[in-house]
């Protein structure tokens, strides 16, 4: 059998086991390497940590492609995010258009996907200078310095600074950015060599701020109070090229809603696409307000909020999420219908639809609604989750991951196939699990446990929630960054297992619980 890990072990292979593997695969390579020296390479290079991201999933979604038997063609990633589905889709061969309504992702997909070649920057004296001269620019006080770095890194004032960056990065930050205005301003860059740069730069910011990934709150104190994530957060950020791979196709990037862009696409890539890829949201987190400041940073417009912390302001989440991209996916009263009619306008020989079994769509509902489309087929994958805590146990002893498959051309599915396919999927994602900890008194709502930390000594993870764990883990967003140090970490990885039981056996899980606790996270602001 297959030695799968579970998603909690997963998840706790620590945030700085990405950046860190990160790091040694750049520092393997030259620095001024832009091309692909292998397709691997493109496909998992400079991927910011983005919750729900399906970087984990590339092998069913490869199965779920090889299954449509398109072997090139046209790919459409509705829900982009990160662009990894998209960058693998471009690898395979196909023509990508990559959408996603968020700012910074559309520029990662400008910079990442679009692009065939390197830009040439002919009016900056080309991309190498380009990049030694964002990296050299004198630091100034600006807009991201005053309101979202302390006023002194080394005495920091838990009241009112705000600790996304360090004060020196911060600075760095604000004169990249001012810098790279000035070109657009005076016509010094075009628009794909804008997205080359930001593309690097969201990457680079999310890299060395003082968070596990998500910008709804930071740290307390540089890498929470035990330091764990401080190599990253209090190194000096530096902007790379980012890699690039030729496929020698047009491929697109947009930024729309993805129930008002199917109806163009067929227009827009001059036939019906051959792939739709969904990946939307299934909770009720807007992603505009977990990565407000990756935003802010893109567009550049200086949300209007004081310097300081004032009630209600601890995170400066810029509000535009509420008004320009408040996601139907993220409400259980609205997604369904939006799915709905997401799936009656689209012309597409194949959708391919990833999402969660417990998400604000019921798993019967979007089965129904794929199911009314054409034929449907299932790629799936379960793995066993190993028990981890002694103390208390309600194991939910198997996790299933799944790529549905609409053949638009195919007979619609009966009530009775669909009733199947979702008795399938719902057998395998039964049970419940409990991990260690103790539970909370009354009850624990998403809310609380999209935020464990604020409970020490609760890790109490309920089915749906368990979901949550998956896309953080997913995306190597760690909620557990403790004591150990990366290099002991990394050590262990190799079987995590073997790195828990040493940690309950040495009868110190309380590692674990109390780097829950000490790594504060800001309260939502929603
Ligand atoms: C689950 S994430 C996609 C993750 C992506 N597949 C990856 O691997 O990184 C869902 C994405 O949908 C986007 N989104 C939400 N509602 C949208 C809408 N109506 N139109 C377009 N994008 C939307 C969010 O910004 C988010 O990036």
């Amino acid at each position: 059998m297959k030695p799968p890990l579970s998603a909690f072990l997963i998840g706790l292979l620590s945030i700085d086991i990405y950046w860190v593997s990160i790091m040694n695969k750049w520092k393997k390579h030259h620095p001024r390497k832009t091309a692909a020296r292998d397709t691997k390479e493109y496909v998992y290079a400079q991927l910011i940590p983005y919750i729900g991201n399906k970087r984990k999933l590339l092998d069913i979604i490869n199965d779920a492609v090889e299954l449509t038997g398109v072997k090139k063609g046209t790919f459409v990633d509705l829900f982009s995010g990160s662009t990894v589905v998209a960058r693998f889709a471009k690898q395979l061969g196909f023509r990508v258009l990559s959408n996603d309504w968020e700012p910074y992702s559309e520029q990662i997909a400008i910079g990442t996907v679009v692009l065939n070649e390197v830009p040439k920057f002919t009016k900056l004296g080309g991309c190498e200078n380009v990049f030694k001269i964002l990296n050299d620019v004198v630091p100034i006080e600006g807009y991201v310095t005053k309101h979202l770095c302390p006023s002194d890194d080394e005495n920091l004032n838990h009241e009112s600074d705000r600790l996304f960056y360090m004060r020196k990065n911060g600075m760095k930050i604000d004169a990249m950015r001012e810098l790279i205005s000035t070109w657009v301003d005076e016509g010094k860059i075009t628009s794909l060599e804008f997205g080359f740069i930001m593309a690097s730069f969201m990457y680079s910011a999310s890299y060395v701020s003082n968070t596990s990934g998500v910008f709804k709150g930071f740290h307390r104190g540089w890498g929470g109070s035990n330091g764990t994530a401080q190599y990253r957060i209090c190194s000096d950020i530096a902007l790379r090229p980012s890699i690039i791979l030729n496929n020698g196709k047009k491929n697109l990037s947009t930024r729309q809603d993805a129930g008002k862009l199917v109806h163009n696409l067929t227009d827009i890539l001059e036939g019906i696409p051959d792939i739709i890829y969904l990946d939307p949201p299934y909770n009720q987190h807007p992603y505009g307000s977990n990565y407000h400041v990756l935003n802010t940073i893109t567009l550049w417009d200086k949300p209007d909020f004081p310097e300081k912390i004032t009630r209600g302001t601890k995170s400066a989440i810029r509000l535009d999420w509420r008004t320009e991209r408040r996601s139907a996916y993220n409400y259980e009263r609205k997604a369904s219908q939006e799915f709905q009619e997401l799936i009656d306008n689209i012309s597409a020989k194949f959708i391919l639809t990833s999402y969660s079994t417990e998400g604000n769509i019921p798993l019967e509902t979007m089965m129904e609604i794929l199911g009314s489309k054409g034929s449907l087929r299932v790629v799936k994958r379960e793995y066993v989750r190993y028990r981890v805590s002694p103390t208390r146990l309600s194991p939910k002893p198997r996790n299933v991951e799944f790529v549905v498959i609409t053949d638009t051309n195919g007979k619609p599915e009966s009530k009775e196939n669909i009733k199947e396919i979702v008795a399938d999927l719902r057998r395998i994602d039964s049970e419940i699990i409990v991990v260690g900890g103790k539970k909370k008194k009354d009850g624990d709502s998403t809310g609380d446990a999209e935020n464990p930390l604020k409970y020490p000594n609760l890790l109490y993870i309920r089915n749906d929630l368990w979901t949550l764990y998956d896309s953080m883990s997913n995306s190597d967003m760690d909620m557990f960054e403790g004591k150990n140090k990366p290099r002991r970490l990394l050590y262990h990885a190799e079987n995590p297992l073997k790195y828990l039981n040493l940690l309950y056996k040495r009868n110190d899980s309380r590692t674990l619980h109390d780097s829950m606790s000490n790594s504060e996270i800001s309260e939502s602001e929603e």
